[in-house]
């Protein structure tokens, strides 16, 4: 590794729990957007991933779905990112998935930070719920453990900032560095075919500059990258390492989960690919 070419990059933030618990309305406080408002019966279908621009710095977070059908979302959002944030509800406790998400954490070897969530509530126990954590090796800083552990309301946006606080600050012990010089890599984090778009694909871009143009390949599938859109719908000409972006011009449905790379050119994409189908 070229020292001199590294470069500071955001910290790459999954947000997991058990469902309902509060996670994509967290992102939503933190983003001062209501996407949970419009999804269907209030379920995250997909992993979605974000770069919100906080007082410290930007921060991209990975949201995924608690629903017990999602495990492989979970694995995966663990592997690809630097930091776990848990959302539990104060008033539900440690749940099912809440206990996988710990697992799944843990083995990754990945820092986790609790947002114990939905405080403005009524039947709500955070010291319950830190007590149960204290099970799965998690203590919380105030008894003398690592673990930090923060009261916050999603919808009250009570200790949200101060959870962007302690992301920044553990995001700057990790001192996360890459560099932008090589040819892009990263990984898929969702994918779909889309009318009249073709293939598209969410990638988290881990090293390297991605630029409009680049010839990729991913799995069996490959081709040169057509178009590039940010979380806004705003197209883009490259993106750094530590966003993710939308890629359009791909020969087909990218498995999630999987690696990303850019090569020289659109035939070495190709034989690549070619390479990986016939195996
Ligand atoms: P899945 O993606 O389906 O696993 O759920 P989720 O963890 O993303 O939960 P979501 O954000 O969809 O919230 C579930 C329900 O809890 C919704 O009805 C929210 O309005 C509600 N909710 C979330 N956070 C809070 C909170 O801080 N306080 C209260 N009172 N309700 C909340
Ligand atoms: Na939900
Ligand atoms: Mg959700």
């Amino acid at each position: 590794v070229d020292e001199s070419k590294l470069v500071n990059r955001p910290p790459v933030v999954t947000v997991m729990g058990h469902v309902d618990h509060g996670k994509t309305s967290l992102l939503d406080a933190i983003r001062q957007a209501d996407v949970a408002a419009g999804e269907a019966g209030g379920i995250t279908q997909h992993i979605g991933a974000y770069s919100v621009q906080t007082p410290k710095g930007p921060i991209t977070f990975l949201d995924t779905p608690g629903h017990e059908a999602f495990t492989a979302m979970r694995e995966r959002g663990a592997k690809v990112t630097d930091l776990v944030v848990l959302v539990v509800a104060a008033d539900d406790g440690v749940m099912p998935q809440t206990a996988e998400a710990i697992k799944h954490a843990q083995a990754a070897g990945v820092t986790i930070l609790v947002a114990i969530n939905k405080i403005d509530k009524p039947g709500a126990t955070p010291e319950r719920v830190m007590q149960q954590l204290t099970e799965y090796k998690l203590v919380p800083e105030q008894w003398g453990g690592e673990t930090i552990m923060l009261p916050v309301s999603a919808r009250t946006k009570q200790g949200v900032p101060e959870l962007l606080e302690y992301i920044a600050l553990q995001a700057e012990v990790l001192d996360l560095k890459s560099n932008p010089e090589t040819l892009a890599a990263g990984h898929v984090i969702e994918a779909k075919l889309e009318k009249g778009r073709g293939p598209v694909a969410t990638v988290l871009v881990e090293e390297g500059t991605l630029r409009v143009g680049d010839a990729i390949v991913t799995g069996i599938h490959y081709g040169r990258v057509r178009a590039m859109m940010n979380e806004r719908g705003e197209q883009v000409k490259e993106v750094p390492p530590g966003y993710p972006v939308e890629v359009l011009g791909l020969s087909g449905v990218p498995v999630a989960g999987d690696e990303f790379n850019i090569v020289e050119d659109e035939k070495a994409a190709k034989e690549v690919a070619a390479h990986r189908a016939e195996k």
